[in-house]
Order: C-alpha cells, then sequence, then structure tokens
C-alpha cells in the first residue's frame, strides 16, 4: 500500500486547525475553494476519475447492477477510486466502507453516502404527492428535517430527494413521488424540503445534501410510461418543467441527479444544453450533477452512443458529473484524457464540485462524522411518529360530503370498515419506503377502533384482496380478479350497520418507478365491491389509499363521501380517523386534477386555451364527444367540515409597471360550525403573450385560519416578477398588456379582477 503523502497530510492538518481556529473564514466560499484546489492540484487522473464514481453498497437495486464482483469494489475503495456509495445503510457498514477509504488510499478523500430518503427514512410520512396535498410548506420543511436526522442516525448524508419533476399523467408511476401538476407549487415544496435536509449549514451533523432530481422533463414521459421518450419544446421545457430546479438552485441545493429520458433526441445525462449552458452557465450552479441509476452507459440503447466509452465522453462533455453505478467513468474516462479526446479541465470541473459538496458537509474535517451512534441514541421517534401523524391529517383531500356524513358522528352505532386495504398495514408505506419497515403502518380499522366512542361498534371485513403482495421488481404484479369469497361476509356486514368505510385504492406498489398504468380505475374487485356494497347500504364513507389520481367517476356519483388518504405513512390510520371523526379538519387540497376518465391524461389545470377552446354546440372544437374536457376535481381542489364563503376581489389599482406593484384583496368567511383552514389560491393569467400562455397559472397561496363566523381579509401583492415568462425573446421577461386574477379555494371556482401592464 502506497503512504498518502506528507505534503497532503500537512495540507489535510492545516485544514483542520484552520477550521477550528475560524470556523466563520472556513465556512467561506472562497475558503472551500481554496481547498478545495489544493486538493485537486495532488490528485493523480486516476484518483479524480474515481471521485466521480458511484458504487451501490447493497442489494437493493434499482437497476442493472454492476458488473464489478464485490472484492474487486473493495480494493477500488481502497485504493481511492470511489468517490461516493449509495445504499449503504447503518453507521457501522458507512464506518467500514469510509475507513478502507481513510486507512488505504493516497489522498484519504471521504466518501459521500447517498441514499432514497423520499418521505422519511423509518417513520414514514404521506408520499410526497400526499404531502404536498396539504399545501403546509413548514410541514414540509419539518418532516424533511426528521428523515435528515433519521437519515444521519444510519450514516447516510446525502439523500436523493426532493422529486421537482413536473408531472401530469396520473398513468405515470412516479407521479407519487413529486408535487404533482404546478410548477410553482413543485417550486416551492422543493424548497422547503431543500431547507429541510439541508438546514442553514450543511457542515451541521444533523443536516444532509439534497438533490433536485430528475434533470429534467422525467414527469413528461409519453402516454405516462416510465422511462419513455419526451418531446418537449423549448417553450414548455423553460416555462413548465425547469422553474422547480432553477428554484432549487437558487436554494442551494447541493447536487442534481439527470434524468432517464432524452428530449427531442438527446437523453438528459447527454444534454449539453440542460446541463452545462443552463444549469452551470446561466444558473451558476456549483454542486455537482449525479447521473441517475446507470444513465450513462444507458445511452447506448437510446442509440446515441455505440460503447461504454463513447457514453463517458458524451456525458463529461454534458456536465454529468458523476457516474451512478454505471461502470462507464471507471472504464474510461482516465483513457478519454490520456487519448486527448477528453479535456482535463472538463475532468477537473467535475472532481471539485464534487469536492466541494464533501467540503461543505464537513467531510473532511471528520470523514466519520455522519456515522456517530450518539445521534441515533438522541432521537425520540415517537416525537417523530406524531409530528407524521399532524403532518398525514393535513395532507387529507375531502372531495365530496353529502348529507354531512362527515364527521361521523358519536350517535353512530355500528361502523362496518371493508376492503382490501382496510386493514391493510403495508400500503400506507407506499414505494421508496426506505427503511419504513413492511406492515409498519397503522391500518384504517386499527385507527378507528382507537378513535370511537364505547357505544360504537367497529366491525371489519375484507371483501376482497386486492392481490398485489409482491414486493419485488418482478413482474407480473399479481392483481386479484377472481376470487370473490369474502364479498358475502362484507355485504352482510354492511347491511346490518348504520355507516360503512369502504377503504379501496392502491398497493404501496402499485405506484412509484416503472410502475406506470394504463389503467387508473380501481384495481382487481374493489369496484364491483363497491357497487355490491352501496346496494345494500347508502351511506358509505369511501377512503381511498393511492399514490395517483385514480378515475373515480362512478364513486362521485353515487358514494355520498369520498375522502384522498393517500398513501399516508406510519401514522396513517391514526390520520384517516382524526379526519373522519373530526379531530382534524380537512384542509388538504389537491396538487393534481383528477380525471373523469384516464384518457384524459395527461391532464392538467394551467392548459394552453388553444385555437378552439370548447363549445358544447359544435363539435368541431377541442373537446371530448364521449366525456367533459375538464377534470372530475380539480387541482387546488379540497372541501372542509367548515363553509368558506370568498367575497369580491378588489385590486388596489388597474394599472401595474416595473416600479409598482398591485394588491389583490379579498375577505372569507367561515360560514360554518367548525374551525376550519382553507388555502386561499391566487391565480394569474397573461391574456396575450408573445407565445401563447396558460389559461391561468398558480402564483401564489395562504393559509388561512378561521373560527366559525369569522371573517379575514387577505391580502396578495402581485409583483412584476409573478408575471415573467419565457417569452419569444427566449428570456424570462414581463410583456405589456391586459392580466386576469383569480383569487378561490381551487383552480376552478374563482372570484376574478383584471389589469394591464406597462412598460
Ligand atoms: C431512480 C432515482 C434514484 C436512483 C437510486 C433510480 O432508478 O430513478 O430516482 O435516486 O435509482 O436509487
Amino acid at each position: 500500500m502506497k503512504k498518502p503523502a506528507l505534503s497532503i497530510i500537512i495540507l489535510l492538518i492545516s485544514f483542520i486547525t484552520a477550521n477550528a481556529q475560524n470556523s466563520a473564514i472556513s465556512s467561506s466560499i472562497e475558503n472551500v475553494e481554496f481547498k478545495v484546489d489544493s486538493v485537486l492540484a495532488k490528485m493523480t487522473l486516476e484518483e479524480k476519475v474515481g471521485q466521480l464514481v458511484q458504487y451501490n453498497g447493497s442489494w437493493d437495486l434499482t437497476g442493472p447492477a454492476s458488473e464489478l464482483g464485490s472484492k474487486q469494489k473493495e480494493n477500488n475503495l481502497k485504493k481511492g477510486l470511489v468517490g461516493s456509495m449509495l445504499n449503504v445503510l447503518s453507521v457501522e457498514a458507512t464506518r467500514e466502507a469510509q475507513k478502507l477509504i481513510m486507512d488505504n488510499s493516497r489522498m484519504k478523500i471521504p466518501l459521500i453516502f447517498g441514499y432514497d430518503v423520499i418521505h422519511g427514512y423509518k417513520t414514514i410520512f404521506p408520499v410526497p404527492l400526499g404531502e404536498t396535498a396539504s399545501w403546509d410548506l413548514e410541514a414540509m420543511e419539518l418532516s424533511a428535517r426528521i428523515a435528515a436526522i433519521e437519515s444521519v442516525a444510519e450514516g447516510i448524508n446525502w439523500t436523493f430527494s426532493p422529486m421537482i419533476d413536473v408531472s401530469r399523467d396520473a398513468r405515470w408511476g412516479r407521479i407519487m413521488e413529486g408535487s404533482g401538476e404546478d410548477p410553482y407549487l413543485t417550486s416551492v415544496v422543493g424548497v422547503a424540503k431543500i431547507k429541510g435536509y439541508q438546514g442553514d449549514d450543511l457542515s451541521d451533523q444533523l443536516t444532509i445534501a439534497a438533490t433536485a432530481k430528475h434533470f429534467a422533463g422525467y414527469g413528461f414521459a409519453e402516454a405516462g410510461r416510465d422511462y419513455n421518450t419526451v418531446n418537449l419544446g423549448e417553450n414548455e421545457l423553460h416555462n413548465s418543467v425547469l422553474p422547480p430546479f432553477k428554484a432549487a438552485a437558487e436554494a442551494g441545493v447541493a447536487t442534481f441527479m439527470n434524468s432517464f429520458n432524452e428530449i427531442d433526441g438527446i437523453p438528459s445525462t447527454g444534454n449539453k444544453y440542460l446541463q452545462r449552458d443552463i444549469l452551470k452557465e446561466d444558473w451558476d450552479w456549483k454542486g455537482f450533477i449525479v447521473s441517475d441509476w446507470g444513465s450513462i452507459p444507458e445511452m447506448i440503447n437510446h442509440g446515441i452512443a455505440k460503447d461504454k466509452k463513447q457514453a463517458s465522453q458524451i456525458a463529461i462533455n454534458a456536465g454529468s458529473d458523476m457516474d451512478m453505478e454505471g461502470g462507464a467513468y471507471e472504464s474510461s474516462l482516465a483513457e478519454l484524457v490520456n487519448e486527448g479526446i477528453v479535456d482535463l479541465a472538463v475532468v477537473d470541473d467535475a472532481v471539485k464540485r464534487v469536492l466541494r459538496v464533501k467540503f461543505k458537509l464537513g467531510l473532511f474535517d471528520d470523514p466519520y462524522k455522519y456515522a456517530d451512534p450518539a445521534v441515533k441514541k438522541n432521537i425520540s421517534y415517537e416525537d417523530h411518529r406524531k409530528t407524521a401523524r399532524t403532518i398525514a391529517a393535513k395532507s387529507i383531500v375531502l372531495l365530496k360530503n353529502e348529507k354531512d356524513l362527515l364527521p361521523i358522528k358519536a350517535s353512530v352505532k355500528s361502523i362496518a370498515v371493508i376492503g382490501p386495504l382496510a386493514n391493510d398495514k403495508d400500503a400506507p408505506i407506499g414505494n421508496w419506503r426506505a427503511q419504513g419497515e413492511a406492515n409498519s403502518a397503522v391500518s384504517v380499522v386499527e385507527g378507528i377502533k382507537i378513535a370511537v366512542g364505547k357505544d360504537t361498534k367497529v366491525k371489519y371485513a375484507l371483501g376482497a384482496t386486492l392481490g398485489i403482495s409482491e414486493r419485488s421488481f418482478l413482474l407480473p404484479l399479481e392483481i386479484n380478479k377472481t376470487d370473490r369469497s369474502g364479498f358475502k361476509e362484507a355485504i352482510e356486514l354492511a347491511k346490518n350497520s348504520e355507516l360503512v368505510v369502504m377503504v379501496l385504492g392502491e398497493d404501496a406498489f402499485q405506484a412509484g418507478e416503472g410502475r406506470s398504468q394504463a389503467k387508473i380505475s380501481l384495481a382487481g374487485l374493489q369496484q364491483e365491491l363497491l357497487e355490491e356494497i352501496k346496494k345494500v347500504n347508502n351511506n358509505i364513507v369511501l377512503v381511498l389509499i393511492n399514490g395517483r389520481p385514480l378515475e373515480i367517476s362512478w364513486a362521485s356519483e353515487n358514494i355520498p363521501a369520498i375522502v384522498v388518504a393517500w398513501q399516508l405513512g406510519t401514522e396513517s390510520g391514526n390520520a384517516i380517523a382524526d379526519v373522519l371523526f373530526g379531530k382534524y379538519n380537512p384542509s388538504g387540497k389537491l396538487p393534481v386534477s383528477f380525471p373523469r376518465l384516464v384518457g384524459q391524461e395527461p391532464l392538467y389545470y394551467n392548459q394552453k386555451n388553444t385555437g378552439r377552446p370548447s363549445n358544447d354546440q359544435h363539435v368541431t372544437y377541442s373537446h371530448y364527444t364521449d366525456v367533459k374536457k375538464d377534470a372530475l376535481y380539480p387541482f387546488g381542489y379540497g372541501l372542509s367540515y367548515a363553509q368558506f364563503e370568498y367575497g369580491s376581489l378588489s385590486l388596489s389599482g388597474t394599472e401595474m409597471n416595473s416600479e409598482k406593484e398591485i394588491e389583490a384583496t379579498i375577505t372569507i368567511t367561515n360560514a360554518g360550525k367548525v374551525k376550519g383552514r382553507e388555502v386561499v389560491q391566487l391565480y394569474l393569467q397573461d391574456i396575450v403573450g408573445s407565445t401563447t400562455r396558460p389559461v391561468k397559472e398558480l402564483k401564489g397561496f395562504q393559509l388561512v385560519d378561521l373560527a366559525p363566523g369569522e371573517a379575514k381579509t387577505i391580502t396578495f401583492t402581485i409583483t412584476p416578477k409573478m408575471l415573467e415568462f419565457y417569452t419569444a425573446n427566449k428570456i424570462w421577461e414581463v410583456e405589456a398588456g391586459d392580466f386576469n386574477v383569480f383569487v378561490g379555494g381551487n383552480s376552478r371556482d374563482l372570484k376574478s379582477a383584471e389589469f394591464t401592464f406597462k412598460n
């Protein structure tokens, strides 16, 4: 084994001393840059390439495994030819891997350990789509904070989250992992998550590096089929897809991950325009980009590289800094530089980016900082669960509540809880569950039993299994389409109960990566079961456990109360009971449209008008002849047990310019009998633009708490910045002209006013 050069040791000691003496100076940008340059100057080409290599450390694979055996991986770690590992879980395991580097390699550059901590590490929070329905940014920051602490407790210092892919297609399995169809909402949620993970100081032991992913356009996969081709024009790319990423870059996210898809013929991993021109140059972002799992060699399948070597050349030149388990950089990047095909400066830039993040995390000061058993000892998982319950309750969306069936009255004597997901303790944990244990959620039956008074009987019947119990990556997923043996018992129970709570929806693994579906109706026998139960009892509350919008037109017409409970995580059943019994008055709003029929997908409220907006009287307009073209439940929609009434919308003026803002004011009254929270939403429409503009776009929202009978006047300040878009000049700017302002409780039912912007 080669001994570390004395100069390196001196260099590192001087870093540590400098840090101890003056931490304020040590965290300054200049100081980090100086350290990065000093380390880089000492590195060999092979060591530099090593920093750009990421190995998988377990069998928790999300794609084809690398060709290297574990012995060879270990040897490469010892030589310092690896910059990062993912899926190494536990303080002991990360410590061991770090030791291989620290005890054996010449440069002793610590590893950074990544993991998919998407909605919690051990304490599981609602899937991101569900949590976004809370519109509660503080809550979302807090769940990320907790996830960060629990991650550090297991040696992890880098999460591959948040996923900020705008997604408008319910068929796409990964819609569960993002914030839905709106660029603004996705942006602010992304920033809240980044703040939660990273805090104010990345070197704090309890913060971890975040990843803005997947850069870019991944949510626009054709026909909602995961990994599929994306055809995205420049206008849509800039106006709808990139804003959340720009916001993440501005918020100081440490890393980006690129995406599997191509856009207009160029895979993102090989896309220089996206990664270099926009992200690294225009936005001047200094972190590093990790490829998605194997996405560098996947450019061979895409058909733009003939082998790994060419794929490496394309990827590094395009700005992909780290190769996640692709084995491409490690096998060919040094050779490409030696042959003069890739410029050393390009590799140096990538390495500097990786080192920068490592310095910021404080890894050079203490490589074992995130492998500290004391962190776990200090965690109160019980407290985390309490927070998870509150956030889960806030994420629930009430879609329908006829006859005031909800909240369930204390006088109800008997409740039948029916359905394949009623006592399912696993579905609510959802996909991308990190170390959330299988079958560890509070089920709906359990939650209801805890919540009811002693005079109410609660009985459960399965009705029919959903059937997708296969947790592996193997196909096909088995759905029960034939076994009705539980129907009789369920029907009998419904007949003899005062109220039925039907719990239907999706299994944990129906949504998520690779889980695209051409059908989004209730799978298997669930619809049939619902219809049978309805024949014997009209008092049905339908609770949906889901990772995507579902097609529920029949239920919407026939079932008096519907609650969207997503996959709410560890405390699911308790949170659902909190809402069903009125302990928490629902305040969630849909972050994504629920369609009438799957054939409407992709479906989103912020669509364009077209040259032929719908006209019910005539056939040659943009619509469907067999179904209305709008959503069954639109973006931003959600009811409360309170009643919110909106007064008229008034503006502080009708003319605006770059020096002048306008205030939009509206009064909201709670005309109901209970206190409640309303998410008041602000939308704008640029009526005439140099390119076509959406019919409306969310630009702000406020959470307003109102006691019964209380009225509050809410003001939104409309700034010139809010009016900017990526214009025909290919820059972000405001164009003079008329604008509509809309304010209301969802994207469809809105009060409006107009103003003019003059240059
Ligand atoms: C996913 C990423 C994830 C990575 C590592 C990929 O298949 O697309 O989102 O972070 O695997 O698990």
